[in-house]
C-alpha cells in the first residue's frame, strides 16, 4: 500500500500538477514572475535570507542600480550589478519578466523596445519563465516547468566580485568569457579600468590587467595552487580548484563552512582583495591580496632575469644563468626592465654539450607559450627539452606528484623567487656555464653527504629518547594527569606570581621548555572555544587564528591556535613562549599558559574585551571613542612597550611585526602589545642582525628589513612611526591616497607635511579640539622622524619617550621610504652600492643537472 503510493507520488503528472500549483501561488520572497516584477523599493531575499536583490544607490550617488548584496552583512557590501553602465536616474525603475520571457528593467521615460537592461537569450516560444535569487548569489531565470532549465545566470556575468561557487574562465563551447572588472569608483560600478581574466594561451594563467597593461599574473596551476599564490591553501575554509578540459578553462573558489561570508573583489587600483565578514566587528577582514610586492609587478625585470625582492645587494634583478644585461648601463642605474641576453648566442645551446642548471623557489615563467605534457615524467621531461633546441628551459607541472612537463620555448618572462615557496625550474645553458656551476655542485655534492650522515645520526639518537621518554611517560602518568587538572583553575593572580618567581633570565634554552608555563589540555581549551567555532574566532594572525574562550570558572581567555600547516609555526611558537613567560610590563599583554598536544599548538592570554586598536582607529563610528588625548595615552604607551622590550627587559627583544592589529586595548583603552611570534632576542651589545627568513606585515617594515632582511631596534622604530600616523590620521598606510602621488600613507603625510598643509589630513575628530593642534602636529613630526629611509637617522626608542614628553624642538624629519607609486618605486638612488658581480644568482639555491 505504501509502496503504491509512493510510486503514485512519483508520477509525472503529479509533478506537474505540484509545480503549476506552486507556481501560481508562489508568493516567494525571492522569486520574480511574469506577474510579480519589483520596482525601486522591493527587495527580494534568498531562501536562506543570506542574499537580497534591489535597487540600490552607491555611496552620496543619486543614480538607481539593480544589484546583489549580503543581506545578513551589515555593511552594504554589493557583489554584483546589473545595470552597471546604464543607471536609472530616478526611482522609477521596475524589474519584470516581459511577454518574450526575458528580464527586463525599465524606467518610466523608456520606450519597452529599448530597455536599459535585459537578459538576452531566447526563451522557447510556448513556455513561461521566472527569475530566482539562489542563496549562492546567483540569480537565475529559469524555464517555469518541472525541467527547471537555466536559462541565464547572473554568475556567467561576473562584475567585480567573485563569490563562492561562482567560476572565472571560459566556456570552450559557447565561447562564454567570464571575467571580473573593477568599478570606475567607489560611487559608480561602471565598468572601470581594471580587470582579471584568464588567459588561455599556453598553459592558461590569470592576469590582471589597468588600461590595457598587465599588472599581475597568477602563474600557472601547479595542480594544488597557482605557480605565483604560493601561500595559497585549499584545505580548511576554502578550496580552489581548477578545470582545463576540452569543455572549459575555468576556477571557482568553493567554501565548507557556510556560515562565512566570503567575497574576492577587484578594486579600481588594481588589487585583487579577498576578505570574509567577521560578524564580531562587524566588518570585512582582508586575509589575501595581491599584487604584493615589488617582484609581483609583470616584467619588472624584462625577458631572461629573475626578480628576488629578498636580494642582498639592492637591486632586485639579476640574469638568469648564461644570460647577461642587455643594457649594463640601464643595470648598473637600477633599472632592470631592459631585460637580458644569451651570453654567447643561441647556437652555443644546440647539440654544443649545454645542460641544464637549477633555480629553487621560483614563480615559474609565464606560461602563455609554454607547452605542457601531463604523462612525462620529470626525467623524460629533461630528454624531450634537450632534444629541442627551441625548449629553454623546462619544470615540473604537477607540484603534488613532481611529475608532469612544462617546457619554455624563447624567452623566459616574469620569474620570481620566494623566501619559503616555489617551484624549481631547470635553465638550459652553454657548456661553460654548464662547467662553472658543475664546480660549485661537486662541493655541494659532499656537504650532501656530511648532512646526510649527520641527520641519520640524530634521527637515530632521537627515537631511543622518544622511546625512553614514552616509557618514562607511562610511569609517570597519573601524576602528570593529576597536576594538569590542578592548573586548570589557574586564576589571574597565581599565574603572576608564577612570572615573577621564574626569575632564569640566564637559563634560555630551559625556559624554552613549556614547562615553565602553566599547561592547559586540549579537552578544556575544546570546551572554552566551544571547538573553536567559527562565532568565537577574533581574528587572523600571522600563524593562526586567535579565539576567545571562557574557562569552567567563568574566566575570559584569548587563545592563539597556531595551524598545523604552517610549517614555520613550532620555531616561532617557543620563541614567543620562551621571550613573553619573562615579561611584565603594563604594556604588554600577559600570557596565561599554553597547550602542546597531538598536532595542536597553542597559547592562553588574558582576554581584552575591546579588542585590537585597529578596529577603532579605522572605524567610521568607533573612531569617536578615541579623542586626542586618549590617543596620546595610547601612543606613549605603546612607546613604553617597545622601550620596554628594547631596553628594559634585560633581553633585548626586536618585535619584529608592530601594527595596529598587535596592539590590543583592555576595559580602560590602555594598550598593550601583542604578538611576539616574530620577536627575536638579541645579546645587548648587538646593533642588527639579518635574517634570510623576512617576517612582518607589508606597509610596517622598514626599508632595509623588507630589502635586506636585515633588523635592529629601528625597524621597530620604523613600524612604530607608521602606527603613529595612522592613530593620528585614522587611515591605514596600505590604503589609497587618489588626491596624491603617493603609494601609502606614509608618503602621503610627508607630502602634506612638506607643503605645510598637514592639519588637513588629521582625523577631523581631533581637530575639533583646538587646544591640541600642537601636540598633533608634533606627533606627526615625530612619526616621520621614525620613518627616515635611513635606520641611523631614526631616534631610538628612548628619545621618542622623551619627545613625547617633554617639549624640547625636534629636527626637521628627511624623506621616507617607500612612497611612490609603481613606476618610480624602490629605485636605489645609491648607486656607489652597486656591485660588478651582475651575473650571480645571489640567494638562490644552484644545482646542476646532469646532461644526457
Ligand atoms: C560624492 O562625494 C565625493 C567625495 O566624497 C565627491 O567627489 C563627489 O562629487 C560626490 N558625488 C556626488 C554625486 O555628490
Ligand atoms: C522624461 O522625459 C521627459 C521628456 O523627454 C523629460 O522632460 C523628463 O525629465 C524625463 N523624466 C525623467 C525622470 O527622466
Ligand atoms: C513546446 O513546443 C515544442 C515544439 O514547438 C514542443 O516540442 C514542446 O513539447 C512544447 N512544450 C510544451 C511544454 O508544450
Ligand atoms: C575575456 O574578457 C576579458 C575582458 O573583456 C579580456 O581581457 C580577455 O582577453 C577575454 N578572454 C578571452 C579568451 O576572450
Ligand atoms: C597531479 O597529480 C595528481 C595525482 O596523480 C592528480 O590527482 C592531479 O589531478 C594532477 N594535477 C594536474 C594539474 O594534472
Ligand atoms: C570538464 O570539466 C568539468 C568540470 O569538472 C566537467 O563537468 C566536464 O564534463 C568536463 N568536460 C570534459 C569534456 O571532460
Ligand atoms: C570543496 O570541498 C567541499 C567539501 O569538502 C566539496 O563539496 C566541494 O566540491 C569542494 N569544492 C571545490 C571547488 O573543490
Ligand atoms: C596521457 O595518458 C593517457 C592515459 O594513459 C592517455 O589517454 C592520453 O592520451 C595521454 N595524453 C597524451 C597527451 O599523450
Ligand atoms: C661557485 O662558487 C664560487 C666560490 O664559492 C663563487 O664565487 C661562484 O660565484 C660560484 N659560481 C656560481 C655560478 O654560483
Amino acid at each position: 500500500m505504501e509502496v503504491l503510493l509512493a510510486k503514485g507520488l512519483l508520477n509525472p503528472l503529479f509533478l506537474l500538477l505540484l509545480f503549476l500549483a506552486f507556481n501560481y501561488y508562489c508568493n516567494c520572497l525571492d522569486t520574480i514572475t511574469p506577474k510579480q516584477p519589483i520596482k525601486d523599493g522591493d527587495v527580494l531575499v534568498s531562501q536562506g535570507a543570506n542574499l537580497a536583490l534591489g535597487f540600490f544607490s552607491p555611496g552620496n550617488s543619486t543614480k538607481r542600480y539593480v544589484g546583489i548584496w549580503y543581506h545578513k552583512v551589515s555593511e552594504q557590501t554589493v557583489v554584483w550589478v546589473a545595470n552597471r553602465d546604464s543607471p536609472l536616474n530616478d526611482k522609477s525603475g521596475v524589474l519584470f519578466i516581459n511577454t518574450q520571457g526575458i528580464l527586463v528593467l525599465n524606467g518610466k521615460n523608456q520606450s519597452t523596445s529599448s530597455p536599459i537592461w535585459s537578459t538576452k537569450v531566447s526563451v522557447p516560444s510556448n513556455t513561461t519563465t521566472m527569475a530566482k535569487l539562489l542563496d549562492t548569489g546567483n540569480f537565475v531565470l529559469v524555464q517555469n516547468d518541472y525541467s527547471q532549465k537555466v536559462l541565464w545566470e547572473s554568475f556567467d556575468y561576473p562584475t567585480d566580485t567573485m563569490l563562492p561557487f561562482m567560476k572565472l574562465g571560459l566556456n570552450r563551447k559557447t565561447g562564454l568569457n567570464r571575467s571580473m572588472s573593477a568599478w570606475k569608483s567607489p560611487v559608480d560600478p561602471g565598468t572601470g579600468t581594471c580587470s582579471y581574466s584568464i588567459d588561455p594561451n599556453g598553459y592558461p594563467q590569470l592576469f590582471l590587467y589597468k588600461e590595457g597593461k598587465t599588472l599581475w599574473r597568477t602563474g600557472s596551476w601547479t595542480g594544488q595552487k597557482w605557480s605565483g599564490v604560493p601561500e595559497m591553501s585549499s584545505d580548511y575554509i576554502f578550496n580552489v580548484s581548477f578545470v582545463n578540459n576540452a569543455s572549459e578553462i575555468s576556477v571557482m573558489y568553493g567554501l565548507t563552512d557556510n556560515s562565512v561570508f566570503s567575497k574576492m573583489m577587484l578594486d579600481e587600483m588594481g588589487f585583487v582583495r579577498w576578505s570574509t565578514w567577521q560578524n564580531n566587528d562587524k566588518r570585512w577582514i582582508e586575509f589575501w591580496y595581491a599584487p604584493k610586492d615589488i617582484c609581483d609587478d609583470y616584467e619588472r625585470c624584462g625577458a631572461n632575469s629573475n626578480c628576488d625582492p629578498y636580494s642582498a645587494d639592492k637591486f632586485e634583478c639579476t640574469c638568469l644563468p648564461g644570460f647577461e644585461p642587455r643594457s649594463p648601463r640601464d643595470w648598473y642605474l637600477r633599472d632592470g626592465s631592459g631585460g637580458c641576453d644569451r651570453k654567447n648566442g643561441a647556437s652555443s645551446i644546440c647539440r654544443s654539450g649545454e645542460g641544464f642548471v637549477m633555480l629553487a623557489r621560483l614563480k615559474v615563467p609565464s606560461t602563455s607559450k609554454a607547452r605542457v605534457d601531463m604523462n612525462l615524467s620529470l626525467k623524460s621531461c629533461n630528454e624531450k627539452c634537450l632534444r629541442d633546441c627551441s625548449c629553454t628551459a623546462y619544470a615540473s607541472a604537477n607540484e603534488s606528484t613532481g611529475g608532469g612537463c612544462m617546457t619554455w620555448h624563447g624567452d623566459l618572462l616574469d620569474t620570481r623567487t620566494y623566501a619559503h615557496a616555489g617551484q624549481d625550474l631547470y635553465i638550459r645553458v652553454d657548456k661553460a656555464e654548464l662547467a662553472k656551476y658543475s664546480k660549485n655542485d661537486s662541493l655541494g655534492k659532499t656537504w650532501k653527504l656530511t648532512i646526510l650522515i649527520v641527520s641519520s645520526a640524530l634521527v637515530l639518537l632521537l627515537t631511543v629518547f622518544f622511546i625512553y621518554w614514552i616509557m618514562m611517560r607511562k610511569r609517570h602518568g597519573s601524576l602528570i594527569e593529576r597536576s594538569r587538572d590542578r592548573r586548570l583553575s589557574f586564576s589571574i593572580e597565581s599565574a603572576s606570581t608564577y612570572f615573577q618567581n621564574s626569575e632564569s633570565i640566564e637559563d634560555l634554552e630551559g625556559s624554552r621548555r613549556s614547562s615553565d608555563l602553566p599547561l592547559f589540555d586540549l579537552s578544556s581549551t575544546l570546551a572554552a572555544t566551544d571547538n573553536f567555532s567559527y562565532a568565537n574566532k577574533l581574528g587572523e594572525g600571522g600563524f593562526g587564528s586567535v579565539y576567545k574562550g571562557v574557562l569552567q570558572n567563568g574566566m575570559a581567555i584569548a587563545i592563539k591556535r597556531l595551524s598545523k600547516y604552517s610549517g614555520q609555526g613550532i620555531e616561532e611558537f617557543r620563541n614567543e613562549i620562551a621571550l613573553i613567560a619573562k615579561l611584565q610590563h603594563r604594556n604588554l599583554v600577559r600570557i596565561l599558559g599554553c597547550c602542546i598536544e597531538e598536532e595542536e599548538k597553542m597559547l592562553i592570554y588574558e582576554y581584552l574585551p575591546n579588542k585590537s586598536l585597529d578596529s577603532f582607529i579605522f572605524d567610521e563610528t568607533k573612531k569617536s571613542m578615541l579623542g586626542w588625548s586618549k590617543r596620546l595615552e595610547i601612543i606613549y604607551g605603546v612607546a613604553r612597550g617597545i622601550l620596554y622590550l628594547h631596553r628594559d627587559s634585560r633581553l633585548r627583544i626586536i618585535h619584529r611585526d608592530l601594527k595596529a592589529s598587535n596592539v590590543l586595548l583592555d576595559s580602560a583603552m590602555n594598550p598593550k602589545i601583542a604578538d611576539f611570534g616574530m620577536a627575536r632576542i638579541f645579546g645587548t651589545d648587538q646593533i642588527e642582525a639579518n635574517t634570510n627568513r623576512v617576517v612582518g606585515t607589508y606597509g610596517y617594515m622598514s626599508p632595509e628589513y623588507a630589502m635586506e632582511g636585515l633588523f635592529s631596534v629601528k625597524s621597530d622604530v620604523y613600524s612604530f612611526g607608521v602606527l603613529i600616523l595612522e592613530i593620528i590620521t585614522g587611515r591605514r598606510n596600505s590604503g589609497y591616497y587618489k588626491d596624491s602621488s603617493s603609494l601609502n600613507l606614509v608618503g602621503h603625510v610627508w607630502e602634506t607635511w612638506k607643503e605645510g598643509k598637514v592639519m588637513k589630513i588629521v582625523d577631523p575628530l581631533l581637530t575639533a579640539e583646538t587646544c591640541s593642534a600642537h601636540e598633533v602636529l608634533r606627533c606627526i613630526q615625530i612619526g616621520l622622524l621614525c620613518v627616515q629611509d635611513y635606520a641611523a637617522d631614526r631616534p631610538t626608542m628612548s628619545t621618542v619617550v622623551s619627545m613625547l614628553v617633554n617639549d624640547s624642538t625636534l629636527p626637521s624629519p628627511k624623506q621616507p621610504a617607500f612612497i611612490f607609486r609603481r613606476s618610480s618605486a624602490y629605485n636605489s638612488s645609491d648607486p656607489s652600492t652597486s656591485t660588478g658581480g651582475v651575473n650571480s644568482v645571489n640567494g638562490v639555491t644552484v644545482t646542476m643537472v646532469e646532461p644526457r
